[in-house]
């Protein structure tokens, strides 16, 4: 499925040729080959890696497979877009990190496929709070209400020691965006969740999923700001699949992902003083399954590659919503709240 977003991104953006893909998998390949009719399929992605001249490789791979692939293509130096979640544990992503700090080259570009901080909406909330609009921010709360996990090639999503558990899979996008948001570091997660209704009768070779269906993320940053995450993955009936509200000591904003707005309203104006605003997307964006996000970051890292601007979507960003998705999922098997430092030192 990303993949074959990237693919379709890829072919919109200027001055970028795909010449080659790998996939394990025969009909992964025979779709991809339907996308890039004159790019080089192949089998194992290290003989690619190996035959071709590559500037930049994206990694579409189940999130297990991250830790191992991404080493392999850090390795041969080319910049690269390994997709969220960075890697399934803290543990791996700082091996990663490591990794990378002894490959390095001056101006390379290692990006983490964050891309919901691109949406439209979301990154006009991002602007409004970086400019002062609601003051100084104190609180953040996120809501993802959607429908349960598509299917994946081998089910690969349905077991948490593929994925990370959701918390970390899907939910790093959200912990990325409340950093970016709290500009400051995460020091606790208290977390209450559970899988109560998708997936319950679900037996892959005798095994059944484990993937868990809704919680409360609780995390405290620093310098004071708290933030909450609301899941519910059996909420198809929503009007927005993503809202995210931000209240600071001047003012509260909202922003309506599905419906691209977001309403910003002052202390001093009251119910009446609320402003909506309908967000456009920038010119040119050629909109995929996310809004436009995945070209909006394609775009980003391309102009970072060629200007020689660090990464917009580090390594470390990856880290730290890994970290926070890991201490929620800790949180919510031992009961307590979970301190950041117990996962990254
Ligand atoms: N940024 C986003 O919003 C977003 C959305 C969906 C998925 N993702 C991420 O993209 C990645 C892929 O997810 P997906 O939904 O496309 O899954 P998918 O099952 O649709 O596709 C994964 C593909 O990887 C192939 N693969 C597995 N191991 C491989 C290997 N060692 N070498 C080469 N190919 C291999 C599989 O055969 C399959 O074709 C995951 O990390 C997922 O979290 C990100």
């Amino acid at each position: 499925m990303m993949g074959c977003e990237h693919l379709r991104n890829l072919l919109a953006i200027e001055n970028c040729e795909v010449v080659a893909y790998a996939d394990s998998h025969e009909p992964s390949r025979q779709v991809a080959a339907s996308l890039v009719k004159t790019a080089t399929g192949y089998l194992d992605y290290r003989e690619m890696l190996a035959t071709e001249k590559l500037d930049v490789v994206v990694i579409a791979t189940p999130n297990h497979t991250h830790r191992s692939v991404l080493e392999d293509v850090l390795r041969i130096g080319v910049d690269v877009l390994v997709e969220k979640p960075l890697c399934i544990t803290a543990d791996e992503c700082r091996e990663v990190i490591a990794i990378e700090e002894q490959t390095r080259r001056p101006g390379r570009v290692v990006w983490v496929g964050l891309e919901y901080r691109f949406m439209a909406p979301t990154a006009r909330l991002i602007r409004e709070v970086k400019s002062g609009t609601c003051g100084d921010l104190k609180m953040i709360s996120i809501r993802e209400h959607r429908f349960p996990f598509l299917t994946k090639v081998d089910d690969w999503n349905r077991f948490s020691r593929n994925t990370g558990g959701t918390l970390v899979e899907k939910c790093c996008h959200f912990f990325d965006v409340m950093n970016l948001l709290a500009d400051s570091k995460p020091i606790s997660v208290y977390a209450s969740g559970a899988q109560d209704v998708n997936h319950l009768n679900e037996i892959y070779q005798g095994e059944r999923s484990d993937i868990l269906d809704n919680a409360f993320v609780i995390v405290d940053y620093e310098n004071g700001v708290r933030a909450m995450l609301d899941l519910s993955m059996f909420a198809e009936g929503s009007r927005n699949e993503q809202e995210i509200c931000v209240v600071g000591s001047d003012a509260k904003i909202e922003a309506m992902i599905s419906d691209s707005i977001i309403r910003v309203g002052r202390r001093d104006g009251g119910r009446n003083g609320v402003t909506e605003i309908l967000v456009q997307q920038p010119q040119g964006v050629v909109a995929g399954f996310h809004a436009g996000a995945s070209f909006l970051e394609h775009r980003a890292m391309q102009h970072a590659i060629r200007d020689r601007q660090p990464s917009a979507v580090t390594l470390q960003d990856g880290l730290l919503s890994v970290a926070i998705g890991q201490a929620a999922h800790i949180s919510i098997a031992q009961r307590r709240s979970v301190e950041i430092v117990e996962l990254i030192k």
